[in-house]
């Protein structure tokens, strides 16, 4: 409600109840509206200085205080300052505003802690576990007690095996914070994706046989084709799914690896027969850290920041990357790539 149209209302009261009495009193018409004359305007007068004075503009500096807060201070440069016209009401609309805007900026700030706490002692577990192994291996090596040399290699071979774990987190770990941070950009250039796949699949040999896992990239596939994209990255990207399909396929088993033409894309798909992800876990699966209950049981030795780099890579190319699974069967990883 506007000022004035308030002030009216307590004035109009006034001058009719003393009107009203007047005429109870000397019962002359012409008195009582010229009581009622005078009062009104006397009375809305009076209302208006005394509620303009001590209520109004106080909550007009309320208002306005609150409105520039919300604002803040470059906006409200821009904007220079304002004073709504019926601020009573505004005052409450803002405030309203003000309080829901408050409370998600809070819950914002408190996932992110959240985030950072759980990040925190993700890596700490990370690290503990393979270091205080490699620790206990050099306390009996060191201790001297063991005669058979056999053990000896093998407990060297076992603290070794953690210091390579140990290390390919830190890379992993290094990978995804400049990632995240932008620092090393998306370097395009154009190069037969083919070949790059067959230069990956030729590095992961060793890896495939450990696994007993066949690798199948079709005679039809030899022709080049050209994409648009970082390569380094890009064989970052190949590295990893194909791990994962290795690492959670059959002994032995499968793994698969399709390319389509789109229109003006490249969707590559890397399709294994293993252990399969339950539905409910795909749409975490991209999260760093994020393993599932069936990786983590078996132990495989993933520290799950290998979809993370994955989906990251992708995403700063502006492309996507897509997940489709079923519980023993298998899955398929799927991304795109822009065609040169
Ligand atoms: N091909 C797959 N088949 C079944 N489960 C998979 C497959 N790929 C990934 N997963 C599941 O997703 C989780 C996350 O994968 P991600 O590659 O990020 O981590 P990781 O393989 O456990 O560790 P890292 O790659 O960092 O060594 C895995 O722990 C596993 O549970
Ligand atoms: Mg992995």
């Amino acid at each position: 409600m506007k000022l004035w149209v308030l002030v009216f209302i307590n004035a109009l009261a006034v001058a009719l109840s003393l009107s009203i009495i007047n005429f109870y009193f000397q019962g002359i018409i012409i008195d009582s509206v010229i009581t009622f004359s005078v009062s009104l305007v006397t009375s809305y007068l009076v209302f208006y200085y005394l509620i303009e004075r001590f209520v109004y503009s106080k909550i007009k500096l309320i208002y306005k205080l609150i409105h520039n807060l919300k604002l803040g201070k470059d906006l409200k440069d821009a904007l220079g300052e304002y004073v709504s016209a019926d601020p009573i009401n505004d005052v409450e609309q803002e405030v309203k505003e003000w309080a829901r805007d408050k409370k998600t900026e809070i819950d914002q700030l408190k996932q992110q802690e959240k985030f950072r706490r759980e990040f925190l002692s993700n890596i700490s577990h990370e690290l503990k576990t393979p270091l205080f192994a490699i620790q206990g291996y050099i306390e009996v090596l060191q201790d001297g007690d063991i005669e058979d040399p056999e053990l000896s290699k093998r407990f060297l071979e076992k603290a070794s095996n953690n210091v390579d774990r140990l290390a390919s987190f830190i890379k992993d770990l290094d990978a995804i914070s400049k990632l995240e941070s932008g620092e090393i950009p998306v370097q395009y250039e154009k190069f037969d994706l083919v070949e790059l796949i067959n230069e990956v699949n030729d590095s992961l040999e060793l890896k495939s046989k450990k696994y007993n896992i066949t690798l199948h990239f079709k005679d039809k596939y030899r022709t080049p084709t050209w994409v648009n994209a970082d390569r380094e990255k890009i064989r970052q990207v190949l590295v990893n799914l194909l791990g994962n399909s290795f690492k959670y396929g059959k002994n032995p088993g499968n793994t698969y690896i399709k390319t389509f033409q789109l229109h003006d894309q490249i969707l590559v798909e890397i399709t294994d027969d293993g252990i399969g992800i339950e539905e409910k876990y795909l749409p975490r699966l991209f999260e760093r850290f994020y393993r599932t209950d069936k990786s983590r049981s078996r132990d495989i030795g993933g520290s799950g920041l290998g979809l993370a780099i994955v989906k990251h890579i992708i995403e700063a190319h502006e492309q996507t990357i897509t997940v489709r699974s079923t519980e023993n069967i298998g899955s398929t990883f799927g991304f795109t790539l822009a065609r040169a």
